[in-house]
């Protein structure tokens, strides 16, 4: 904790280097992007086990206030993957290090273009949402929603510390070289080349992930009754979130679930870069106590691959009429303008 103090008050007192500014927007993007990702896949797996609450999660995504969010995670997006890039290309050919300035106030400027159509677009569909047919939900639904969430977060932490205690006691002096600097490690090594290859490939999976939920369609087309869903030949003839899973994951092209395939890709590389990114994080401020740099390990490690397991266990699920009926009847309670209300029980 002293550490990311003194990381803080250093950063502030350091004045005027573009790198070092650039270094902590990097960092605290990719922070805001991983904890987002946590809520998503959960929240999107849902439509596949507990249909009710990814109907409650869209509902929140599409209030007010995550619109904001909204608005800002896409910043956060765009940011760290062209910076991401910079920092690949650079680490990858040293001797372009001597244009490092210009590079990095490229990608503040190749930010700032990129979001002024994207940001325009995204607000285009927002102003329509509220001129047609808000339905928006307040403050104490979004808390009773994410609660759970939180707690959940809460219990991991707790665990992972108890976890790193037990472990403690059976190993000797505990992990030594976890942060990305010191690369006199194999296992380090390869997680350094992993987290610029991957962050490569990332670019074109997210960018064209946003591109169908943000910038085609917006988030409150989920809901949308009666519309195409963004990539495929169905109609969302209910307007729940559900429904709208339902026909991306099942459209076929040549025999293959195209959506389904693109999730996979999409889900293993960025659970793997963001908690791996997040270790690099946790242990950065945890170097002053072997038992809370073991439980950030712990922890990344366990709700990584926690994470992995629940979102593929969705994927390769089946969301049938029954879960949508599901979600109708839920969507019904919240008082949601969908379609099928009398028929549902
Ligand atoms: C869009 C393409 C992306 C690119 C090009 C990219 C690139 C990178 C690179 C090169 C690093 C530095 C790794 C190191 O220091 O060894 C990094 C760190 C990180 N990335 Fe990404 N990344 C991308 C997407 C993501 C996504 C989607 C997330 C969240 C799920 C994420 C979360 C993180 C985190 C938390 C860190 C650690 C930051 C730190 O140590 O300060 N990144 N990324
Ligand atoms: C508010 C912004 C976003 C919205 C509205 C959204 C919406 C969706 C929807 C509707 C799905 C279901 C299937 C599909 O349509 O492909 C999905 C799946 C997914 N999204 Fe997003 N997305 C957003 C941002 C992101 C970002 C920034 C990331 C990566 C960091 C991401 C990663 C994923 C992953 C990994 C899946 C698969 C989940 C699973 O396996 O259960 N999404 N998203």
């Amino acid at each position: 904790m002293s550490s990311l103090v003194l990381t803080i008050r250093e950063t502030l007192r350091y004045r005027g280097a573009i790198g070092q500014w650039s270094w902590v927007l990097h960092r605290i993007t990719g922070l805001g992007v991983v904890l987002f990702l946590a809520l998503h896949v959960l929240g999107v797996g849902m439509a596949f086990y507990a249909p009710g609450l990814w109907e409650k999660e869209i509902a929140v995504y599409q209030s007010p206030l995550f619109t904001i969010g909204e608005f800002a995670l896409v910043a956060c997006v765009i940011y760290h993957a062209y910076n991401g890039l910079r920092i690949s290309i650079f680490d990858f050919n040293p001797r372009l290090w001597k244009h490092q300035k210009r590079a990095a106030y490229i990608v503040l400027a190749a930010t700032v273009v990129t979001l002024v159509p994207v940001f325009a677009l995204m607000f285009n569909h927002v102003l329509h949402f509220y001129e047609t047919s808000p339905q928006v939900v307040g403050i104490p639904f979004i808390i009773e929603t994410l609660l759970p969430y939180m707690i959940g977060g809460a219990v991991a932490v707790i665990l992972a510390v108890v976890i790193a205690g037990v472990l403690g006691l059976f190993v000797k002096g505990g992990p030594q070289t976890v942060s990305a600097k010191h690369l006199d490690n194999k296992v380090e090594r390869f997680w350094w080349s992993f987290m610029r290859i991957s962050g490569v490939l990332i670019i074109p999976l997210v960018f064209g992930h946003l591109m169908g939920q943000h910038v085609i369609q917006g988030v409150f087309d989920i809901t949308a009754i009666d519309k195409v869903v963004v990539g495929t030949s169905s109609v969302n003839l209910s307007g729940t979130a559900t429904e709208y899973v339902a026909h991306r994951w099942n459209e076929l092209v040549a025999g293959i679930a195209i959506w389904r395939a693109y999730d996979v890709a999409l889900l293993a590389l960025v659970v793997v870069h963001g908690f791996n990114g997040l270790r690099y994080v946790l242990t950065d401020y945890t170097m002053g106590s072997p038992l809370l740099r073991r439980a950030s390990i712990v922890l990344t490690l366990g709700a990584g691959a926690g994470l992995l397991l629940f979102g593929a266990g969705a994927l390769i699920g089946n969301i049938d009429q029954d879960a949508i009926n599901m979600a109708v009847k839920t969507a019904c309670e919240l008082g949601r303008v969908v379609v099928g209300c009398e028929a549902v029980p």
